[in-house]
């Protein structure tokens, strides 16, 4: 008879529910590589304008690597030390960059015609500091000291 493996990890119901939001948006990343192919293949401009196409696909592929590294620290998340608020601070400000960085690549150089990045691209600079915001947060938060269980603090 199958028996399934145990769950290499457990995850909280808060990451269980974010993380299955995050693989449905992985659909869209697909939906954005298919409308890049149908580009390349019938927008004659597309291949023309480097700083366009530069952009574009940068903004697909930070869209799929945010998606995934939020992903990936969800159990890291749940492990942090903390209040469960704080875990929340850390998924929103941790995933805020597979918003942030798309964005402000494809409203960087909308269109062929952009000759010069618009200044849209300027989104990367908030998006990079709640990115670097919530990767510190959890850093401390994983390598902070577990409180001292009731009754043992003032023991000594
Ligand atoms: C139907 C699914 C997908 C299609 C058709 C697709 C298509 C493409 C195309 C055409 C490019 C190049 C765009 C250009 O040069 O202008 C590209 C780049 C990229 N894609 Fe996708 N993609 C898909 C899904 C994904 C997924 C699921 C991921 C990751 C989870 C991903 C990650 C990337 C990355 C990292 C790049 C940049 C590669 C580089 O610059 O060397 N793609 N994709």
């Amino acid at each position: 008879m199958h028996t399934p493996p145990a769950s290499p990890f457990a995850l909280s119901q808060a990451s269980r529910n974010m993380g299955a939001v995050l693989i449905l948006s992985l659909l869209g990343v697909m939906f954005g590589g298919s409308v890049l192919t149908w580009r390349i293949v019938n927008l004659p401009g597309y291949l023309g304008s480097p700083l366009h196409q530069d952009l574009w696909r940068a903004g697909h592929a930070h869209a799929a690597l945010f998606l995934v590294l939020t992903l990936v620290l969800l159990p890291w998340i749940d492990a942090a030390r903390g209040s469960e608020g704080l875990r929340w601070a850390l998924r929103i400000l941790i995933s805020s960059a597979s918003i942030t960085f798309p964005l402000a690549f494809f409203l960087g150089a909308p269109n062929p015609g952009t000759v010069a990045p618009a200044p849209a691209l300027g989104l990367l600079i908030p998006g990079a500091i709640l990115l670097a915001t919530g990767l510190t947060i959890l850093v401390w938060a994983l390598l902070r000291k577990a409180p001292a269980p009731l009754g043992q603090g003032d023991a000594e």
